[in-house]
């Protein structure tokens, strides 16, 4: 359902607006009851009534006919929900007007508005409204965006429904995949209309966040697996906990547990291994790292972040630090991928030098808005794009900032330990029988 109409409600007082909004049951009325005069009229009996009789039956009898008037009339009435709510929760313009609706459309989630801001402000003036429009909505959340080619256009988009919370988590698509390639997307889940969700890990770093229990290492899994079923991709792993990233110990070229030193170690490796590639690039004339190279991918899976980020003795958790900055900010072009979950990055933990440089995020669900907006960037919360209305239940449920520059809820898909062994094992295998081969 979809209607079209620049501009609608310019020019018009707080009255105006309001009558404006019933100008479709307005003119439906107005063009019945001019039929019915005509009928009505002595001249005109035969003739209007025999038309009246057809276009009552038409609509009557043809599901389609009747289908339109009912979405017509739907639409009117949405657009009337929406306009009583941005009066209510004063999203006017600088001269006093409201926004004017330009579409209307029903989408699986609930309905998606674009609407026009008045002359002299700009989209972004309805972000921190979103909060507002759904408590006046009555509804469970409602995410504003903006139209990348003009800053007078906004998307409203209403949330009604939450998929996730019938739904569970699905299978991995690559999971019975005798191998993989690190340059292709990795499937991550699926988004509320049911969309497969990827990420292009080469070039990106990615960063997750979220509460004790939301699912982080549940989808460092999904990459780890990802990066040890291609047998060219070398793997480096650090956790503090141990158990989550251990299964996948005997594919990669260093586990580290809870051990800064030996954390801080394993850094400065992959600070040595990135500068030899630089140099190996300069020396190919090229700036970086491509499919089919000589100079393999390199992931380094870090789970508890914060534990190693806050290494008690200061010199260690200066090097660590610094080393783990390098790394991300240089190592986009010579091929080095760093994943990193942490329950709370915020300043006192991950200092923004390092938690800035991650250009891919995913926050899962948090107990504050401010700690979503700490994992995606500030701002984003009141947007509507807060982690925190994840429903608790829904584990592996989150928002993912990566190439699309807006958020997008998802629901990863879930490897459980049965599933974490058997690809574990064959990683292993793989990678050995690759080795065997002497290639
Ligand atoms: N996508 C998912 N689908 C279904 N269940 C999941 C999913 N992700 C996680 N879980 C369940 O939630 C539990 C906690 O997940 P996980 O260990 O990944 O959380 P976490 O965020 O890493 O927690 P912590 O901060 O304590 O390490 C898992 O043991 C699993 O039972
Ligand atoms: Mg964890």
């Amino acid at each position: 359902m979809r209607s079209r109409r620049w501009g609608a409600t310019h020019g018009h007082s707080q009255v105006g607006h309001r009558a404006w909004g019933w100008r479709t049951e307005f003119v439906l009325a107005a063009s019945l009851a001019a039929i019915l005069d005509g009928a009505a009229s002595p001249g005109g009996r035969g003739g209007t009534a025999l038309i009246v009789g057809i276009a009552g039956v038409l609509v009557w009898k043809v599901g389609s006919l009747r289908q339109l008037l009912a979405s017509v009339l739907r639409v009117a009435s949405l657009r009337r929900w929406l306009a009583r709510a941005m009066r209510v929760s004063g999203v006017f313009g600088i001269t006093g007007r409201l926004p004017s609706i330009i579409s209307v459309e029903l989408v699986p989630l609930g309905v998606r508005f674009w609407v026009e801001v008045a002359r002299g402000t700009h989209a972004g003036q309805l972000h921190h409204q979103a909060e507002h429009l759904a408590a006046a909505l009555k509804v469970r959340e409602v995410r504003i965006g903006r139209l990348r080619s003009d800053a007078s256009v906004a998307e409203v988009l209403v949330v009604r429904r939450d998929p996730f919370q019938s739904a569970g988590s699905s299978p991995w698509p690559w999971a019975e995949m005798a191998a993989t390639s690190l340059w292709r997307s990795v499937p991550l889940g699926f988004d509320e209309e049911g969309r497969a969700v990827q990420v292009s890990l080469p070039e990106h770093n990615l960063l997750l966040g979220g509460e004790p229990g939301a699912g982080k290492s549940a989808v460092l899994s999904l990459f780890v697996a990802a990066a040890a079923l291609d047998p060219d991709v070398r793997l480096t792993l650090l956790d503090a906990k141990q158990v989550e990233l251990a299964p996948w110990a005997g594919s990669a070229d260093a586990f580290v547990g809870a051990s800064i030193p030996e954390a801080i170690e394993v850094l400065r490796e992959l600070c040595a291994e990135m500068d030899r590639r630089y140099g190996a690039l300069l020396t190919a004339k090229r700036r970086k790292v491509a499919p089919g190279d000589e100079l393999p991918l390199y992931v380094v899976a870090i789970d508890e972040l914060a534990w190693f980020l806050r290494a008690e003795k200061r010199d260690e958790r200066t090097e660590l630090q610094e080393r783990l900055r390098d790394l991300v900010s240089r190592g986009r072009a010579a091929g080095m991928i760093v994943i990193a979950a942490t329950q709370k990055p915020s300043n006192d933990v991950v200092p923004t030098f390092i938690r800035d440089l991650f250009s891919f995020r995913m926050a899962l669900r948090c107990t504050t808005p401010e700690s979503s907006d700490t994992i995606l960037g500030q701002g984003w919360a009141s947007q509507g794009y807060s982690a925190q209305a994840i429903d608790p239940s829904s584990r592996g449920v989150g928002f993912l900032l990566a190439e699309g520059g807006v958020p997008v809820k998802c629901r990863a898909h879930y490897l459980d330990d049965e599933a974490v062994a058997d690809l574990a094992r064959r990683a292993e295998l793989l990678r050995a029988g690759r080795r065997g081969d002497g290639s």
